[in-house]
């Protein structure tokens, strides 16, 4: 089975600092990988060159067999790539609905900008992604309400507007008290289930990692130095001492 999601050889530094070493990477259709790695180890880096918002300085990335490398981060998004960000990206001043609304234009080839907002976008594929999120009961509060939490859901559920083949999320539960993240966690996987999404996500949490995850890379200074089963990985003594602490 070919990839959906492959580096080779994925080269950046900012100035004299290395944030990706040579990675080499593949992803196949189905997998629900946990990125696990200290502060600064470039995980995020990682992403942002996966979905076109930095170019890297060597190596190439390619998504469902087309090499995507440099491509604008709305191209890739066309192409069935989405994520969702550390900070959610919301529109703060629009409540639930309204946001799922604008996301959905990202799919759409050309609107004029005078489209009124409510019109343009597809008001099933709304309710649709309501009802999977969990956020139907809030969809006329203005995000600028929403805890946390359901901050951290809606920008998932925008990424899933996108209807996306593959998902990355930086962090889903972060900024999440203990108690909430596993009913996010729950929510967002059965959502992703239920769409057939690939999913990436980052997390600190182990616990979370160790219930949601199919695999795990561990990320140390710019590169992987561990890939594996979550039983694997997470025993492994380097990423013991180094990623996790203990
Ligand atoms: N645009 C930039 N210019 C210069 N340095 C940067 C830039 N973006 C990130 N860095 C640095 O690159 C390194 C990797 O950052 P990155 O955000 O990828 O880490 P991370 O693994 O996602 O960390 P965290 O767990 O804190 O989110 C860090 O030292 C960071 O300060
Ligand atoms: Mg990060």
């Amino acid at each position: 089975m070919s990839a959906l999601l492959q580096t080779r050889g994925l080269t950046l530094a900012f100035g004299g600092l290395v944030v990706a070493n040579g990675i080499d990477f593949s992803l196949e259709e189905g997998e629900r990988l946990a990125v696990i790695g200290q502060n600064g180890a470039g995980k995020t880096t990682f992403i942002n060159i996966c979905t076109g918002l930095i170019r890297p300085t060597a190596g190439n990335v390619s998504f469902a067999g087309n090499d995507i490398t440099g491509q604008s981060p709305r191209r890739i998004v066309r192409q069935g790539m989405a994520r969702s960000f550390q900070l959610p990206q919301l529109f703060l001043e629009h409540n639930v609905r309204q946001c799922l609304e604008l996301a959905g234009m990202a799919r759409q080839p050309r609107l004029p900008f005078w489209r009124p907002l409510g019109r343009s976008a597809d008001a099933v594929a709304v309710d649709r992604v309501l009802e999977l999120v969990s956020l139907r009961e809030r969809e006329h509060e203005p995000v600028s309400n929403l805890p946390e939490g359901q901050r951290k859901l809606l920008d998932v559920a925008m990424s899933l507007m996108l209807q996306p083949r593959l998902l990355i999320m930086d962090e889903p539960t972060s900024g999440v008290s203990s108690e909430e993240k596993h009913g996010i966690m729950e929510i967002l996987m059965r959502a992703l289930d239920e769409q057939r999404v690939t999913a990436i996500f980052v997390e600190h949490d182990v616990d979370i990692v160790r219930r949601y995850a199919t695999r795990v890379a561990a990320w140390i200074s710019g590169g992987i130095a561990a890939d594996g089963t979550p039983d694997v990985v997470l025993a492994d003594p380097t990423v013991q001492r180094q990623v996790l602490g203990i």
